[in-house]
């Protein structure tokens, strides 16, 4: 469910026209919901209240600082994979202790900034990181909590490129690697493992991949037990899908009957990381029609929003819904709705049977709040989108369009280049 509803033709974000704002701020333009924000974030929460997790909101799905404020003040722990989303984390004011760190690629520096801020736990990836955790917080002379992720060798049935479960995949150790470094964990005299961590894939619509490997991790924790190894926490990871097409993913509550039961057994303190499942459905991103190109083979609907603002389609082939903000009784017609941007792979949508377009309308790209703007870039020198966040009937900009500084701004032309 989501606050993007078409109300006599016209749609809106909560009680706001989205035309409106796309005529305001200009395009292209990610609109986010308030409201369905909290209500996923709230339905998550309580589903799991039972257990009572720490739900640590997987910043890289989107880690615009307004978007983090409202998960984190109402509770929520945050996901980082990088010394710039520990950045974010701080300045969107989370408490240290309530971030979690993966990354297969964590480096000296950032590992080394985690630990001076104090955050809840690294999440490691393999035996050599856990050596260069132990070495650099011995080095600062502090012991810092880890949680082994483990890779359960799991088929999640979703996207190739976003499927981590997998032995073919670089995430996450080996049970029995795991096994061995729990065994000899003495070894490492400044680290503490406290836990363990899955992440199976994004956007899994069925909850047997997660009962799955839940399962496994589960008689993991008993192998452990019977070796005398304790732990604290349990890191379920995120990969709930959502609504782009036809899907009918699990709800929370069924999510939650699936898992909880086995999650009780464990006695641990559940942490889990979604990040699409809270902010997916809950931004759009709006495009302007430029021009209306037939050739002899197809039709295209030429917007000012590409694969620069929105790269899903081109990397995924994925289905991102299309609806005109305006509807307009001209019929329909198959179309491809491409961006500026100067390669083939530039489209939001392919032979996509749409409400005929016309110069100057708006479109919205429904779903498109995870990995939307986060995976948004400046090719062919574009400025980055503007974002604002809808609440009831009023909005806030949440980051401003690039201007054209900002396209150059750490770039310097050497002064030999002038003949200096
Ligand atoms: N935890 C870890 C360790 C992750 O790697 C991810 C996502 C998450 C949590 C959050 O997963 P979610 O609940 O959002 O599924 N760019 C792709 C998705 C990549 C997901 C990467 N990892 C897409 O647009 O579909």
């Amino acid at each position: 469910m989501h606050e993007f509803k078409v109300i006599n033709g016209k749609l809106f974000c909560e009680k706001i026209e989205v035309e409106l704002l796309a005529r305001r701020f200009g395009t292209p333009l990610y609109v986010y919901s308030y409201q369905t924000l909290v209500d996923h974030f709230t339905k998550l929460k309580s589903a799991f209240r039972s257990v009572d997790p720490l739900i640590c909101y997987s910043v890289k799905a989107n880690s615009n600082l307004a978007i983090l404020k409202v998960l984190v003040d109402r509770g929520a722990g945050l996901d980082i994979v990088s010394g710039g989303e520990l950045f974010r984390a701080l300045q969107a004011g989370c408490p240290a202790e309530r971030i979690v760190y993966a990354s297969v690629g964590k480096t000296d520096v950032e590992i080394q900034e985690a630990i001076r801020h104090g955050i809840l736990c690294f999440n490691v990836e393999s035996g050599p990181e856990l050596e260069n955790i132990n070495r650099i917080a011995k080095k600062l002379n502090k012991i810092v909590k880890v949680a082994l992720r483990l890779n359960p060798d799991i088929e999640p049935k979703t996207h190739k490129y976003i499927t981590t479960g997998k032995l073919t995949n670089k995430f996450g150790i080996d049970l029995k690697s795991a096994y061995d470094a729990l065994l000899l964990s003495n070894q490492y005299s400044h680290i503490d493992i406290a836990g363990l961590h899955i992440h199976i894939g994004s956007q899994i619509t069925e909850s047997s991949p997660f009962v799955a490997a839940i399962k496994k991790i589960i008689k993991f924790i008993d192998e452990l037990k019977k070796a005398g190894i304790i732990l604290k926490y349990l890191n379920i990871g995120g990969g709930l899908g959502i609504v782009y097409d036809g899907e009918k993913p699990q709800t929370a509550v069924k999510y939650a009957s699936k898992v909880l039961p086995l999650l009780k057994k464990t006695g641990l303190k559940i942490i889990m990381e979604p990040g699409r499942f809270i902010v997916g459905n809950a931004g759009i991103l709006v495009a302007k029609v430029l021009y209306i190109k037939s050739t002899p083979k197809k039709k295209f609907v030429i917007v000012d929003a590409g694969m620069n603002d929105l790269i899903r389609p081109a990397l995924y082939s994925a289905y991102h819904n299309i609806i005109p903000l305006k509807a307009a009784a001209r019929g329909k017609e198959v179309v491809d709705v491409v961006g500026p941007i100067c390669e083939s792979g530039d489209f939001l949508a392919k032979g996509r049977l749409l409400p005929k377009l016309k110069e100057g309308d708006y479109i919205a790209v429904m779903s498109a709040g995870a990995y939307g703007f986060s995976m948004s870039s400046n090719y062919n020198s574009r400025r980055k989108a503007q974002e604002v966040m809808v609440v009831k009937d009023e909005s806030y900009v949440i980051r401003r369009r690039d201007a054209y500084e900002d396209l150059i701004h750490n770039e310097e032309i050497p002064l030999f280049l002038y003949g200096l």
